[in-house]
């Protein structure tokens, strides 16, 4: 039988498979909360992808790496210069983290492939499982750097050279853990783009829906900001003369969250990094370094924000006496996605007996950016609460399960299911 995606609407994938292989891939970077921190290129994102590459090889995958460190798992199909339809996420994650965010993706690829191998299912199209590089940006920003070398959002020496707190750049450490690839970002076109993924936010749960139908994602921008001011004594110095740069960051702290507020329903603020030197408890401080995030879908709504910030940092330096830093690292428009890849996963979702519903993403991913260069749709199932970057992350294995049933569904309607091979 083929459902209205060219699939076999029969086809289900192993759900406790993929449910032990994300337990599996949680050991590494466990955290005592029952997280994950896995940074972006450290040891144990090594360990990580070393995993998932023994699995794809175990499954018959060809595995190549390109430049950015993005690992690919190719399935082949019967016709090799097809494009490939391709899904993954990544495996890096929030320093405290959870079991599920990026790994879903990933491993809800690998279970697609497995269970296709299981059933002797053919593609016509190879079917490929990415693993893209520094999605969480928590150690080298901006995040998704990878897939946007890949889209051509950026360049490859801006994606290399991009520098940790510490000071170590990108590509160094692609070559320290052995994932610089030699392979070009983007060397090929492909059929389409599926990401599953949690939603990370309450809308599925509260509206009682399994599977998320993702229309595109919000705009965002990224800034790093300084303010300087004076170190001084915090006992002779007397109030009026203070140039206290911290006091000038908690006034912005409070204007991003203002702004937030004042763009509702859409918009998002955050100051999620904020370092005061020196950090000494009788000492003034005399300068912070914090970041903000904001986000709205609408890439209108999105600039006025940004200039409500930049209004709200330069009237708070001027009124405390601080020297002002200002600078937008990052900015990504709005993105739409593919109608056909949306359908696919609509029909997906009917064809397996799951309620759903359309959906827009609050958090960036790769899809985000690959969406530039291929026909692209993502599936989100629940988390609990809508909790995520948080170790308590959770979701269940049936709604994970429904989730890769779709992306099979999906992913079979772009690969072409020519059949079934004898065995
Ligand atoms: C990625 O996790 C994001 O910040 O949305
Ligand atoms: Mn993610
Ligand atoms: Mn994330």
């Amino acid at each position: 039988m083929v459902d209205a995606a060219g699939g076999d609407g029969n086809l289900r994938v192993d759900g406790g498979r993929l449910w032990r292989s994300l337990m599996d891939m949680a050991r590494i970077g466990a955290t005592d909360k029952g997280g994950v921190r896995r940074l972006a290129l450290t040891d144990l994102d090594r360990e990580g992808r070393d995993l998932f590459v023994r699995w794809c090889e175990e499954a018959g995958c060809a595995v190549s790496v390109d430049r950015m460190g993005n690992v690919f798992a190719r399935r082949p199909g019967r016709d090799p210069d097809a494009p490939p339809a391709m899904t993954g996420s990544h495996l890096d994650s929030q320093p405290t983290g959870g079991k599920f965010d990026g790994a879903y993706g990933v491993l809800a690829g690998l279970e697609v492939v497995r269970t296709l191998n299981d059933l002797g299912v053919e593609t016509e199209a190879p079917v490929e499982i990415a693993v893209w590089t520094n999605e969480e940006g928590s150690r080298f920003a901006p995040p998704m750097i990878a897939s946007g070398v890949f889209a051509g959002v950026f360049d490859i020496e801006y994606g290399l050279s991009r520098q940790d707190p510490e000071g170590r750049t990108l590509g160094e450490e692609l070559v320290r853990i052995g994932y610089a690839g030699d392979r070009e970002c983007g060397d090929r076109k492909l059929a389409a783009y599926f990401e599953a993924h949690i939603e990370q936010g309450p809308i599925l749960e509260d509206e009682g829906k399994t599977i998320g139908v993702v229309s595109g994602g919000q705009a965002q921008c990224w800034y790093e900001i300084v303010m300087t001011g004076q170190e001084a004594h915090a006992g002779p110095t007397p109030m009026p003369v203070r140039r206290d740069a911290l006091l000038g960051a908690a006034r912005a702290v409070e204007a991003v969250n203002r702004i937030g507020l004042s763009h509702r329903p859409g918009g998002r603020a955050t100051v999620g990094m904020l370092d005061a030197k020196p950090n000494s408890r009788n000492v003034i401080p005399g300068s912070v370094f914090f970041t903000v995030d904001l986000r709205h879908p609408d890439d209108s709504v999105l600039s006025a924000m940004d200039e409500e910030l930049q209004a709200a940092c330069e009237t708070t330096a001027d009124d405390i006496g601080l020297e002002l830093e200002f600078e937008r690292i990052w900015r990504s428009p709005a993105v739409v996605f593919d109608a056909a890849c949306l359908d696919a996963v609509r029909s997906g979702a009917d064809a397996c007996g799951y309620t759903s519903m359309d959906i827009v993403s609050g958090a960036g991913h790769d899809a985000c950016h690959v969406a530039r260069v291929a026909p692209t749709g993502m599936i989100f199932v629940p988390c609990e609460g809508g909790i995520s970057h948080n170790e308590m992350e959770s979701a269940t294995p049936e709604d994970l399960e429904a989730g890769c049933n779709v992306l099979l569904h999906a992913m079979l309607g772009f690969a072409g299911s020519g059949g079934r091979t004898s065995r």
